[in-house]
């Protein structure tokens, strides 16, 4: 039982869809402009009582059931997430306790749209270290509450949502490397500068402030870099990946990045038309959308890969 492997995957998705005709009414945007520059169709976008925890726990319950654990056999949860519903506690310790459980670890990483990520290695070390059995890392988010639905060129791009993998150990390998970075230097290019403090807003904008082209250069060069820092550690070359699992953030990012590296769209799991960018979700959303419809297989090599706010980046290269 030396090899940490994903034995469950689900997701979850707000109730109400937004097609970009349905945005084009309030936002000053069009259908064509948001298809042509991003590949976006629609988002889900969270209303009243579908908060982080509610998503993120109904994600759980799906991968728990296609692990075939029960709650009470998790040692480790992590979530990641940028828009917690309280300053505290962590969302984890919500999501355990909707699940019925106590006792184990639970706590949330912020990396922004990398958190997944960051939680996915984060667990492997955990669990390479001994004593846990099973893990739960969950991907969850509800950034349109940090939208300016005046700023056009920010609120069409985002989504709400959740994704979460079980993690269990097994004589069988999984998670092959997990490679992450960050270069704070950046934190102006994407952020949101409001905190709360002495009973209130702090005077700082509460909302997402993008420089949007220079964000799209960092990411297509980080990317492109921590796939290749996988594929080095591993000795493989890009023809020896079955999927791309990138972070869906806009398709050009994605194709771009791809094709960088060599790598037929084919082999690109996308779901940003659907989904549009849903942070720390975006990866294990993915992931989950291409195993449920038959895309991912078992035994097939898998290369997750995402970037965000921070900036942070990481890549993880991983048998299914
Ligand atoms: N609808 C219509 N017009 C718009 C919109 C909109 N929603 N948003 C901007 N425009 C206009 C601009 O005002 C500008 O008009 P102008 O020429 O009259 O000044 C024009 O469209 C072009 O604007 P640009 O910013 O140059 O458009 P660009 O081709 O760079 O696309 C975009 C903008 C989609 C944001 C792109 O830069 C991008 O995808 N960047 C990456 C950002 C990203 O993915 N962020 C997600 C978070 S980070 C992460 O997840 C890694």
């Amino acid at each position: 039982m030396n090899h940490i492997r994903i034995t469950g995957t689900g997701s979850a998705l707000p109730v109400r869809c937004v097609t970009n005709l349905e945005l084009s009414k309030t936002v000053d945007t069009s259908d064509e402009w948001i298809r042509e520059r991003t590949g976006i169709r629609q988002r889900y976008l969270a209303s009243e009582g579908e908060t982080t925890s509610v998503l993120a726990t109904r994600a759980a319950r799906i991968a728990l059931e296609a692990a075939g654990i029960e709650a009470k056999d998790l040692d480790l949860i992590i979530v990641a997430t940028t828009t917690p519903d309280m300053v505290f506690p962590s969302t984890a310790c919500l999501v355990q306790a909707a699940l019925g459980v106590s006792g184990s670890i639970a706590f949330d990483i912020q990396a922004v749209c990398t958190g997944f990520l960051y939680g996915l290695a984060t667990a492997e070390r955990f669990m390479r270290a001994g004593g846990i059995r099973h893990a739960l890392v969950i991907g969850a988010d509800t950034l349109s509450n940090l939208l300016d639905w005046n700023d056009r060129t920010t609120c069409v791009l985002f989504g709400d949502g959740a994704g979460a993998v079980v993690l269990s150990r097994s004589d069988h390998p999984g998670i092959l490397s997990s490679h992450l970075h960050a270069d704070g230097s950046h934190a102006g290019m994407l952020c949101v500068p409001g905190n709360v403090s002495k009973g209130a807003m702090s005077t700082a904008s509460p909302f997402i402030h993008m420089d949007g082209q220079s964000v799209f250069k960092f990411a297509v060069k980080v990317l492109d870099e921590v796939c290749r820092e996988a594929l080095t550690a591993n000795h493989f070359s890009i023809d020896e990946i079955d999927w791309l699992i990138p972070h869906q953030a806009n398709i050009r990012i994605l194709l771009s990045t791809a094709r960088k590296l060599g790598l037929p769209e084919n082999k690109v799991i996308i779901t940003v038309g659907e989904h549009g960018n849903t942070s720390a979700a975006s990866v294990p959303l993915a992931l989950d959308v291409a195993v449920r419809n038959g895309s991912v297989q078992a035994g097939q090599r898998l290369l997750l890969t995402a970037v965000g706010g921070g900036f942070t980046w990481g890549s993880a290269l991983v048998i299914f």
